[in-house]
């Protein structure tokens, strides 16, 4: 963060608040109960991120405990064999995240003495670790207000926030990151960050958004056009 060019999107505040508010109290009715978000460890919390980088949440559910048992701290994971690592993978696919997963942990003993950074520049330069991945680490492990922005989110914010699409996807992209950002509300970036997970992946979700179920629907822009161009 930190970055004096960063785009400002025009909100407007009530709308921002209420977003927040209504999008929270469903998360503390609705939210999944999954293994990683029973922990604030961020090496375990790496660990399922990268899962879930290519891999559905419930094939996750079948590796994520049984690879931490296998190897239940940093440590564990530095020290083994790549075969091993890659045996242990067998069946999630994409194997180049349990090569970076490896390497990632073989930085952190390497040039942190085996203490998990926390700052995100630091997560980011890990290996395999992309944006989305960085802030989803800080802000679960350590509350972080670090934005997150997957397929998922961004669905979410567009949807409700944007009237008029971007004219670049350059524009679009800074202007997600921004309101992804403009969206953590002081002090509870974890809850927001699975909460928009949560809703793009049950309720708001790509072919069929469920409007009906939505307590946001009545200030969403996606909602008001949908209003305006369908009969009845
Ligand atoms: N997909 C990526 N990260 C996730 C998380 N923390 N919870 C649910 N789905 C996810």
């Amino acid at each position: 963060m930190g970055n004096a060019r960063r785009y400002r999107p025009r909100l407007d505040e009530a709308k921002l608040r209420a977003f927040q508010t209504r999008l929270l109290r469903w998360f503390r009715r609705n939210g999944r109960d999954l293994p990683w978000r029973r922990t604030r460890d961020p090496y375990e919390i790496l660990v399922s991120e990268v899962m879930l980088q290519q891999t559905q949440v419930e094939r996750v559910r079948e590796y994520y405990g049984r690879f931490l048992e296998e190897y239940p701290t940093v440590q564990d994971l530095a020290a083994a064999k790549p075969g091993r690592v890659r045996e242990s993978w067998d069946g999630l696919g994409y194997y180049a995240r349990a090569r970076n997963l490896h390497a990632a942990a073989r930085t952190i003993i390497r040039q942190y003495q085996g203490r998990f950074p926390r700052r995100l520049e630091d997560v980011l330069a890990l290996p395999g670790v992309g944006r989305y991945t960085a802030g989803a680490v800080v802000s679960f492990a350590y509350g972080e207000p670090a934005p997150i922005l997957d397929t998922n989110v961004r669905r979410v914010l567009s949807r409700f926030f944007v009237r008029r699409r971007a004219t670049s996807p350059a524009k679009e992209e800074r202007q997600l990151w921004a309101l992804a950002e403009a969206v953590i509300p002081a002090g509870d970036a974890w809850t927001m960050n699975q909460a928009l997970m949560d809703f793009g992946a049950t309720v708001c979700t790509a072919r069929n958004p469920h409007c009906e179920r939505c307590p946001m629907r009545l200030r969403c822009a996606y909602y008001a056009r949908a209003a305006t161009t369908l009969p009845g």
